[in-house]
């Protein structure tokens, strides 16, 4: 069996190294050392601002809308994880949808300001699948009209533009560290934000609001990650460089391989360090990628149809057509890409792909 994506697992004792530590100390959470320790590795490793280590990237997202007190319409993506969009109604905003560029898959900045009104307070957009969106365009928006910026970079650890991490950029930026994720912790996720006074906020947030043990600094929720998802962040972390190698590998040979078997891959923005982390293709029907997928099962390899649907077809959203995210979502399959998949089994795929398309 081939599945879409398989976690990276560390060498165990590794993990066991860390875990010994935590029964010494019987400490399980509550900011131990290990989330203090991780938090100070990544921020370092990636060259980040800062970094406050939470228990998703879903809760991250709802955090970071929360401290910038984002409030009424909020400008996003059709084209995203369904956290996206549902992190913003959770919040009790609306999402008002402005669709995409199709061969970037990321929102098309030259229509954000015909979205833009009275009520719109911010921008939540998603680098998609670790593309980051058009930041210098988008920014300049939001000065314009006052607005916060949120970016999901649920998919960007590693991901640099011009020298730069993506996570730096925005308001605040926010990670997924889910184990499906190049770099994981298991479950986790993470708020890079602009400056200190955003930082301090989002950990009162992440900590019930707690600013000591009878205080509170205003309206918190439990976001906080524990010793153990630390352990399993701080053992993958040093093999960051081998897994984007092993990726970036796997991808290229799948580049090389369909490139002229009439599929479509995403078009990456110039002067970037990427990632790797997802390997999508779009077929030109939805009727011949729903082919390919289920050529693919037949011979147990799991493909999968992502992102879908479009978020605007979501059914607790106000109906609007959003043409080029709906068609993406209907045409894109994302193929396996993971450490542990071989090179002979890429060629499996893609010759079934390529039979499936002749
Ligand atoms: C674009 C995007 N945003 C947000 C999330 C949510 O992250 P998490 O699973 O860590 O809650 C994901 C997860 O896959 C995602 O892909």
């Amino acid at each position: 069996m081939i599945p879409v994506t398989r976690p990276f697992m560390p060498p165990k004792k590794i993990f066991d190294a860390y875990t010994e530590g935590i029964w010494d100390r019987c400490l399980l959470t509550n900011d131990g050392p290990l989330v203090k320790m991780y938090e100070t590795e990544m921020r370092e490793r990636f060259y980040l601002e800062n970094f406050t280590f939470v228990s998703n990237g879903t809760l991250a997202l709802q955090i970071a809308i929360k401290v910038l007190g984002v409030q009424g319409k909020v400008i996003t993506t059709p084209f995203s994880y369904v956290a996206t969009t549902s992190s913003i109604i959770w919040s009790g905003c609306d999402p008002v949808f402005c669709d995409i560029n199709p061969e970037s898959f990321n929102i098309d900045p030259e229509h954000i300001e015909e979205k833009i009104t009275d009520d719109t307070t911010a921008i939540l957009v998603t680098h998609v699948f670790g593309n980051p969106v058009d930041i210098e365009k988008i920014e300049r928006i939001a000065k314009t009209y006052n607005l916060k910026v949120i970016y999901d970079a649920a998919h960007c650890i590693g991901v640099e533009i011009a020298g730069k991490s993506v996570l730096n950029f925005g308001d605040i930026s926010c990670l997924s560290l889910h184990a499906t994720k190049m770099l994981h912790s298991a479950e986790g996720g993470a708020l890079v934000a602009k400056d200190a006074e955003t930082t301090r906020a989002i950990e009162l947030a992440r900590n019930f609001g707690h600013d000591g043990p009878e205080n509170f600094g205003g309206l918190g929720i439990n976001a906080k990650n524990s010793e153990i998802h630390a352990a399993m962040g701080l053992s993958v972390l040093p093999f960051f460089d081998e897994i984007l190698e092993k990726r970036r590998a796997l991808y290229m040979q799948y580049k090389d391989s369909l490139s002229n078997s009439g599929v479509k891959f995403q078009s990456l923005g110039s002067n970037l360090k990427y990632n790797f982390s997802y390997m999508p293709v779009v077929f030109s029907s939805k009727s011949i990628r729903d082919a390919v997928h289920e050529k693919l099962k037949e011979h147990d390899i799991y493909s999968r149809i992502y992102f879908s649907p479009s978020l605007n077809l979501l059914d607790y959203v106000e109906p609007i057509s959003m043409p080029h995210s709906e068609n993406l979502a209907d045409c894109i399959l994302c193929l396996p890409l993971y450490y542990d998949l071989s090179h002979k089994e890429v060629e499996l795929i893609c010759s079934l792909i390529k039979h499936n398309l002749s």
